[in-house]
């Protein structure tokens, strides 16, 4: 059947354009004013005016992100395909590829399961250490100079490179390097740049990655995969590989960057850190409440007609997880503050595809190292600029700043 809703009919009332709206504010007022306008589910309109809807309720992601036999991941479901064109700009998160991302069921519990066995070999104690080397080196190249961007200096840097080095590639290769930059490329791509040539040449480099690997394992994220009794080809072991790169990188370098710009600006922090009172901990547990890195993910494609949030869902429908908006649910904080000392938020999503278990917790022994040794190593750091003056990239997904500018007394090395 003909999807007929496009933007004013009948069957997406009132529907709002997701990339038209204010994310630099302070997004759980954002987010709370769309919940009391649209309720817990909210028609939106994507780049484009392709409809999809925005889940902003607690219990609604919940109740999606856990019944995937409902709301599911294969995109090729999509009503709206029709509608799309080859160059839309979400197509590098919602084309289907042949990834764990993308499949479903048995086979998609295979798949996962390879990566959760992979990661749950992490030694902690060792990525710890490797983050702090990694954090070291980094900081070495500015620490003479009194003044640093830490969101490409840092934050980006820091969690590419912990990242390939799980995955068994030696940190101080030229090829890490090459790779490191084309990654960046694909997933974050600035003018001038081509990303699509910067994915081929990724696949490339971890295809021979692959191949290394089979010929001598080694106590890595990658021979681990290939060895699984599971018995991944090495097709699904670089489509795989790939994912667990990327789905690290961006969250994490956002997760260090927020928890910085929270120490640097929030004056309980200030103080108290260097008191040794309110830990690191705390302020990464706090970004994850108030300014989540994965703010909105998309999606989730309905199996068949339903009903979510009192809303008429199609078959075949987008759905958007608000994992900010449900964060901040006034449902779960009736007396209007949000955070709390728990991890029961939502920004690691819920379900069979959420955030493989291991990931969170190696996730945090990376981004909790490369704010401890920063603060470490340059112990008077502050903010070169207003915290005014920061800001927020203006996009609905990842919540991170366009760039951390800091100075401190430069370290004679
Ligand atoms: C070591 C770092 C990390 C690794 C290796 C990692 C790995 C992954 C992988 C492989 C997936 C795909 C799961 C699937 O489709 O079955 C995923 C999903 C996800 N991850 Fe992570 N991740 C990391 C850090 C983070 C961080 C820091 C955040 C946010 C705070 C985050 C949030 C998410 C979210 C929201 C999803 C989507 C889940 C869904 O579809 O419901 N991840 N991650």
């Amino acid at each position: 059947m003909t999807d007929h809703r496009t933007p004013g009919s009948p069957a997406h009332p009132g529907a709002l354009p997701l990339s038209g709206l204010e994310y630099q504010q302070a997004p759980s007022q954002l987010y709370r004013a769309l919940r009391s306008e649209h309720g817990p589910v909210a028609p939106v309109l994507l780049d484009g005016d392709v409809p999809a809807w925005l889940v902003l309720g607690y219990a609604e992601v919940g109740y999606v992100t856990a019944h995937d036999e409902l709301f599911a991941r294969d995109s090729r479901r999509w009503n709206q395909w029709e509608n799309i064109p080859a160059d839309w700009p979400l197509m590098p998160f919602v084309g289907y590829q042949p990834s764990v991302l993308f499949t479903e069921g048995e086979e998609h519990r295979r798949r996962a399961g390879v990566i959760t066995h992979a990661l749950e070999q992490v030694d902690q104690f060792e990525l710890a250490r490797d983050s702090a080397q990694i954090a070291d080196r980094l900081i070495s190249s500015f620490a003479g100079s009194g003044q640093a961007e830490l969101m490409s200096a840092y934050a980006h840097a820091l969690a590419m490179r912990a990242a390939v080095q799980m995955c068994g590639m030696p940190q101080l290769a030229d090829e890490t390097q090459d790779l490191v930059d084309d990654l960046r490329i694909s997933l974050d791509a600035h003018e001038g740049d081509d990303p699509v040539a910067a994915y081929v040449r990724v696949g490339e480099r971890i295809q021979r990655l692959v191949k290394e690997k089979r010929e001598r394992p080694g106590a890595d994220v990658t021979s681990r995969m290939i060895l699984d009794p599971a018995g991944l080809t090495d097709e699904e072991i670089v489509q795989d590989l790939i994912s667990v790169i990327a789905a690290a990188q961006q969250p994490t370098a956002n997760w260090i960057c927020n928890t910085l710009r929270l120490l640097l600006t929030d004056e309980r922090f200030a103080i108290n850190v260097s008191g040794g009172r309110l830990s690191v901990g705390e302020a990464l547990n706090e970004v994850l409440w108030l300014d989540t890195p994965t703010q909105n993910f998309i999606g989730r494609w309905a199996v068949r007609d339903t009903q979510l949030g009192g809303r008429q869902i199609r078959a075949g429908d987008c759905l958007v997880l608000g994992l900010a908006a449900a964060n901040s649910d006034p449902q779960i904080w009736p007396e209007g503050h949000v955070g709390a000392e728990n991890a029961a938020h939502l920004s690691f999503s819920n379900g069979e595809h959420r955030c493989p278990y291991p990931a969170p917790l190696l996730a945090d022994v990376i981004a909790r190292t490369a704010v401890e040794t920063l603060l470490d190593r340059l112990p008077d750091i502050v903010l070169a600029v207003e915290p005014g003056e920061l800001t927020w990239r203006p996009s609905i997904w990842m919540r991170g700043l366009t760039s951390l500018p800091v100075s401190f007394t430069p370290v004679v090395q």
